[in-house]
């Protein structure tokens, strides 16, 4: 019960956030108000005394209803201001209907898809009591070995920031006191994805222009699209930790992006300060946060301990505690809690109901990439196939198909690979499985004759290789991103039997398969697909639906190329197929500039294995007539860009059509590619659309030497296609 009247009015008022937030902030002695900066986990001995005592803003890590309505009914009955909690937690793709890793979501290369996804998890979650997640991870990262390359949304700023949008959209829904919204989290500000070596918590070095042009671009755009909450990084910009990044959070976040919810730290990353030699102890800490604009601690207790001795001495003016709280208590109005903090489940849908396990299934067939499909192999037809072998560790192991971040999610929900090929292929041929190995990692006890002796009586081999969940996301980087354990020898033995053999890869990064690529037939990038990865993986295998993903990141051959991405600068010494020449063909004694001195690898060349974008069907697309609404284009106005698409093939699919642009001299030098739009287009066969995209000069923009954000005259190349490597191409200028 509220104890006082004048509280009571407060509470029920209806009205602007930041108006109730300031009246209720007036209430409120220091300690209430350091409680609300204060978020812990769940479990602990002493949570309902702290929150009764008003100490505690937020709990993460408790999805139990029942605890999750008895420590909000204490919230708001029992504490002296009646604050309910926020209550955190890391629903990254999915609660319990567990969607495509991020980075699978991205090679949907749908914001519509990915919005849906989100909305159901939000939904989920927020059954149980959940209002708040940590995600969309919208760290652009272009270095596969770093774990969590599988929470994000791949390579590309444009990419990235237009699905982190439809996630934060997903997430908090029409308005975010919906009962089924849940804040969203931008994370982690900023630079995570660009540690070094791709080694998780380690320093990233960005120059504050690339930091702009690239990096930061998703989180405006998730700014923009109303995240509620945004996550300091765990790591080092520039020799300054994302914790105590007063450039980060104070003048690009809040001065220049007017952003007005709050920031919380990542797990005890304002203590970690500390530990990067950034802060001399635990009250440094707490002051460098605070004063960079960190509103809310996770898991450690630097401001409860120390704040009220920054205040005393001086360092910290109590106006900065209160624009901190009000931050908070802003979101906590705005999800409306004051007038619903408790969950009734029996307001929701059910958990993992058919709905929501059919969109999961049909964003699971969006996002895998078909990369090659030599025959082709593929669509299997079981009017002329009697044998099926399925091979490998990963067709019917449903936890390991959910993929990293999973905390909510179950195996026994899964349907699996080998479940769902049997459900399809019924009695129109004979499946025979072999595990072969115990996990994607093993390298005794390889049941090699096993599946050499199925793949020798089938007529085609389907194998389910790649990782394991636990090869990747957090702190699970890999040096080498190569198919783990004996998984190559698996291969090399079952294409030796002449069998015609798919890949299909579940996994959280991209893997370097060039060892493998020319070995097997056709290979199926299927990522850690989720809860409804086996029905998605077997409609695609047997032609019930064509592949439509595309790569959001480029796969390089070997290690050594990485970083290794589309929108890379161009040097002064471009390299051309022409002008390369391989480790292998140097002549004896060859002399020091007789190979050409441009930019490759002598052993890796300069292309990828797979291009940015790429990504097969089981039908073609012709691209032709691109066309330009002008070519000189003036300071402010709109070119309309378009091209004819046609499905030349006999299946109906979707495509995903890309227009890419390149500024080809810029005040500081631009990328020799840059994606500007896309779009995922129907097409029945023989059926051809035009296809338009329309570019604002300010869509030309990019942060210059001063750090303006500038569209500059000067000359444009445009090209339309099917992926990064473009069929059509046209000019235009750019004047004043
Ligand atoms: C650490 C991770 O970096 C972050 O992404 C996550 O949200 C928090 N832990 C909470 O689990």
């Amino acid at each position: 019960m509220l104890h006082n009247p004048q509280m009571e009015a407060m509470h029920a008022a209806t009205g602007d956030p930041q108006e109730r937030a300031r009246a209720l902030l007036e209430q409120m002695t220091l300690d209430e108000k350091i409680g609300q900066l204060c978020q812990v986990n769940g479990g602990q001995h002493d949570l309902h005394d702290a929150v009764r005592a008003g100490r505690i803003g937020s709990v993460l890590n408790e999805v139990n209803v029942d605890e999750l309505n008895e420590l909000q009914r204490i919230a708001v009955e029992e504490s002296r201001l009646g604050i309910p909690l926020l209550i955190g937690r890391d629903v990254i793709h999915g609660f319990k209907t567990i969607f495509p890793i991020p980075l699978g979501q991205a090679a949907t290369w749908d914001p519509a898809s990915v919005k849906a996804a989100a909305r159901v998890a939000a939904t989920e979650a927020a059954s149980v009591g959940v209002n708040w997640t940590f995600a969309p991870m919208i760290d652009i990262t272009r270095d596969p070995r770093w774990g969590r390359i599988a929470e994000s949304l791949g390579e590309d700023p444009v990419l990235c920031s237009s699905l982190g949008a439809a996630m934060v959209e997903g997430f908090q829904g029409d308005q975010l006191s919906d009962h089924t919204a849940i804040a969203a989290c931008a994370k982690h500000f900023a630079g995570y994805g660009a540690v070094e070596s791709g080694l998780d918590y380690a320093t990233a070095n960005i120059p504050e222009n690339e930091l702009r042009n690239v990096y930061l671009r998703p989180f405006k755009a998730a700014a923009d699209a109303g995240a509620a909450t945004f996550m300091a990084s765990f790591s080092d910009l520039n020799g300054v930790p994302a914790s105590g990044n007063e450039f980060l959070m104070k003048q690009v976040l809040r001065d220049e992006w007017g952003f007005g919810g709050f920031v919380v730290s990542d797990w005890e990353s304002i203590k970690e300060l500390t530990v990067h030699g950034f802060s001399a102890n635990d009250g440094e800490a707490a002051f460098e946060a605070a004063n960079a604009g960190v509103d809310m601690e996770m898991a450690s207790s630097l401001y409860r301990d120390h704040l009220p001795g920054l205040l005393e001495s001086g360092r910290l003016e109590e106006s900065q505690i209160d624009e901190m709280v009000c931050n908070i208590l802003k979101v906590k109005f705005a999800l409306g809690l004051f007038e619903h903090a408790f969950t009734d489940p029996h307001d929701y849908p059910a958990l993992v109901n058919d709905e929501h396990r059919e969109l999961a299934k049909a964003v699971a067939t969006k996002s895998c990439v078909l990369l090659k499909n030599d025959g082709p192999v593929l669509p299997v037809s079981l009017d002329a196939t009697e044998n099926i072998a399925v091979i490998g560790p990963l067709a019917d192991d449903g936890y390991e198909q959910l993929g990293t971040w999973i905390f909510d999610g179950e195996s026994h929900h899964s349907h699996t690979c080998l479940r769902a090929i049997y459900d399809l292929v019924g009695d129109r041929a004979r499946v025979h499985w072999v595990p072969a190995m115990r996990s994607s990692r093993c390298r005794e006890n390889v049941g090699i004759e096993d599946a050499v002796r199925v793949a020798q009586e089938s007529d085609i081999a389907l194998l389910f290789l790649g990782e394991e969940s636990i090869l990747s996301g957090e702190a699970h980087s890999r040096a080498d991103i190569g198919l783990p354990g004996e998984q190559e020898a698996l291969i090399e033995a079952v294409t030796a039997t002449g069998t015609p053999t798919v890949l299909v890869v579940l996994a959280g990064r991209p893997l370097t398969l060039g060892n493998i690529v020319d070995k097997v037939s056709a290979i199926l990038y299927a990522w850690h697909p989720g809860t409804m990865g086996g029905p998605a993986i077997a409609d695609l295998l047997f032609g019930e639906e064509s592949p439509s993903g595309k790569l959001p990141v480029t796969f390089p051959r070997m290690v050594g190329q990485i970083p290794i991405y589309y929108a890379r600068k161009n040097t002064g010494r471009p390299p051309s197929h022409d002008s390369i020449t391989h480790i292998d063909d140097i002549d004896g004694k060859a002399e020091q500039t007789s190979l050409g001195m441009s930019a490759f690898h002598l052993d890796a060349g300069f292309t990828p294995q797979f291009h940015f974008g790429y990504g097969l069907s089981y039908t073609q697309f012709a691209y032709r007539d691109m066309s330009l609404s002008t070519d000189l284009l003036g300071m402010g106005d709109t070119l309309t860009l378009r091209c004819t698409v046609e499905n030349v093939g006999d299946r109906a699919a979707e495509e995903v059509v890309q227009l890419y642009i390149r500024d080809l001299v810029g005040n500081v030098t631009r990328p020799v590619k840059e994606l500007k739009g896309f779009q995922r287009v129907p097409l029945a066969p023989g059926e051809s659309r035009e296809v338009s995209f329309e570019l604002h000069t300010d869509d030309l923009a990019f942060h210059n030497r001063r750090m303006e954000l500038v569209t500059e005259p000067g000359q444009f190349h445009a090209w339309i296609g099917s992926s990064s490597d473009p069929e059509l191409w046209a000019e235009f200028e750019v004047v004043d």
